[in-house]
């Protein structure tokens, strides 16, 4: 089947495309390159030994999309991953990340209609959840976000819900990822992000490659096991294989609108992870508590029961592996 990926040289775009190219399907690329870089194409045709049809194209610019479909009249489906995703940039700048993050998925949903492609996937996020003092999150919790980008996704879903109920054969499958971590085993794929990273994991591997002095703990007086924040990490390459399987279910039945939680189900807090990554990598990284960070929770982790039980999704790489890859990647791609 063709597979059309937006955003599909990103972090979580191009560990698909492996997946998807090795499920033995044909691949195809749209992504501006706004935060990825066109030698991602090479790495994935070097792991694959196939070389996906590749784009330069803003997902903004409906023309361009309806190029794409025209060029490539039978693509079974769309994974949705291009989109901004900086929490802090969005509060920043909130209108860069509506035009980009809405503008995208109308003109998809438009353009698809018009090429009667009907099977569509997208990245949403754990960060649609209402906070909630109850973990695991299930998918029928309540849902609000609490930021720019957060509700971006929100309205990405409910724009795509409304759009299946106008056209009860078009399918719908809205993944909502926890916190992806990890890097491909080849070392060649990973999360590369400009200056200095927001989120955790990319933090610690500049301490460990000496880029960056030492990590700030954020809180350490949060009702948790050890005081810092727990989150559900999921290795990428777990994460991109979920969506394989919501591929593989779309091609069985007309789904018509489905909501799963990727995550594991176990929450690691923030000492878990560098003390395992300490474990597996040497020494590296040090440490200091500062206070928390506005905006932040105590604990988000997914219930993985609906995946596992309708998609068959189940995890199975660990902590240890997750730190190891990281560090791999950030070694061999060290600025
Ligand atoms: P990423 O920034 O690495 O990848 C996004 C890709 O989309 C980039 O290659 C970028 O160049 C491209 N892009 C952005 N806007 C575009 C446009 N208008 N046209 C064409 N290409 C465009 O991000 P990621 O981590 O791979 O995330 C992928 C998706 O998953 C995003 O929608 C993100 O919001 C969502 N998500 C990510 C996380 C996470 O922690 N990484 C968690 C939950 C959800
Ligand atoms: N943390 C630190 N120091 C740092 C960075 C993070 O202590 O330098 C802590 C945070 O306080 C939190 C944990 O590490 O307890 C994880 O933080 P991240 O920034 O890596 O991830 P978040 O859970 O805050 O959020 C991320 C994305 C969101 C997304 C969410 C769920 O940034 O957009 O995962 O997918 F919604």
């Amino acid at each position: 089947m063709k597979i059309l990926l937006t955003g599909g040289l990103g972090y979580i775009g191009s560990h698909t495309a492996v997946e998807v190219i090795n499920a033995g399907h044909e691949t195809i690329i749209i992504d501006n390159l706004s935060n990825s870089k066109i030698e991602v194409l090479e790495k994935i045709e070097k792991i694959t030994k196939k070389r996906p049809k590749f784009y330069q194209e803003d997902v903004c610019d409906i023309n361009a999309l309806t190029k794409v479909f025209k060029e490539n009249p039978d693509i079974f489906a769309v994974i949705h991953f291009a989109g901004f995703k900086a929490v802090g940039e969005s509060c920043k700048e909130p209108l860069k990340y509506y035009k980009n993050n809405l503008i995208s998925t109308l003109n998809l949903l438009e353009v698809m209609e018009k090429f009667n492609c009907k099977n569509f996937i997208f990245s949403s996020s754990a960060t649609v959840y209402a906070v909630s003092e109850i973990m695991p999150l299930e998918e029928d919790f309540p849902l609000g976000a609490s930021n720019p980008y957060g509700r971006t996704k929100l309205f990405n879903e409910e724009i795509l819900e409304d759009y299946q109920n106008a056209h009860p054969d078009f399918n719908i499958v809205l993944l909502r990822y926890f916190n992806p971590i990890g890097a491909h085993e080849s070392g060649l794929l990973g999360e590369d992000p400009n200056g200095i990273p927001n989120n955790l994991m990319p933090y610690i591997c500049k301490v460990a490659t000496g880029e960056l002095d030492h990590l700030n703990i954020f809180g350490k007086d949060y009702n948790t096991k050890d005081g810092t924040g727990v989150r559900d990490y999921i290795h990428i390459v777990d994460l991109a294989k979920g969506h394989i399987k919501a591929l593989e279910k779309m091609l069985e039945e007309n789904v018509g609108l489905k909501i799963y939680n990727l995550g594991t189900g176990t929450g690691y807090s923030v000492l878990d992870i560098v003390n395992t990554f300490n474990k597996v990598n040497g020494n590296l990284v040090k440490y200091e508590f500062v206070a928390r960070r506005p905006g932040d929770i105590a604990m988000c982790y997914a219930s993985p029961s609906k995946a596992e039980k309708e998609l068959g999704f189940k995890t199975t790489k660990t902590l240890e592996d997750m730190c190891r890859s990281s560090y791999l990647y950030q070694k061999n791609n060290k600025k």
